[in-house]
């Protein structure tokens, strides 16, 4: 496992996320109340940049696209694929499948991601 840096740690406000490169992987970090978090930035359902979406609930970061929920802190889908109606067809064939998540490591007010 390697560290890579992604940004200070004032460039995230607190209920804000960054994307970033940690080594060959694309992730995104999270600030929550209670700290930062960083999982994979490309969407488990079908690859949109979860960047672009939004916090949601405190913990929870909904995919732009059909808005499907992940818990920020674990990588777990708390909400499947549910827009716009009818996508839910789709769930047959696209099981949910969890993001990954990485460690994330404060140090001289620099973040860094474990991959
Ligand atoms: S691409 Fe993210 S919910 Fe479909």
């Amino acid at each position: 496992m390697a560290r890579h840096r992604v940004c200070g740690e004032n460039d995230i406000p607190v209920g804000g996320m960054k994307a970033g490169q940690a080594g060959n992987e694309t992730i995104v970090v999270f600030r929550l109340d209670d700290g930062f978090y960083s999982t994979q930035n490309q969407c488990t359902h079908l690859f949109a940049s979860l960047h672009k979406g939004k916090i949601v609930e405190g913990g929870q970061v909904e995919c732009p696209h059909h808005r499907t929920r992940f818990d920020i802190r674990t990588g777990q889908v708390v909400c499947w694929a549910n827009h716009p109606p009818g996508i839910q067809v789709l769930n047959f064939l696209l099981a949910k499948k969890a993001l990954k998540t990485y460690p994330v490591v404060i140090e001289s007010g620099q973040v860094f991601v474990e991959v």
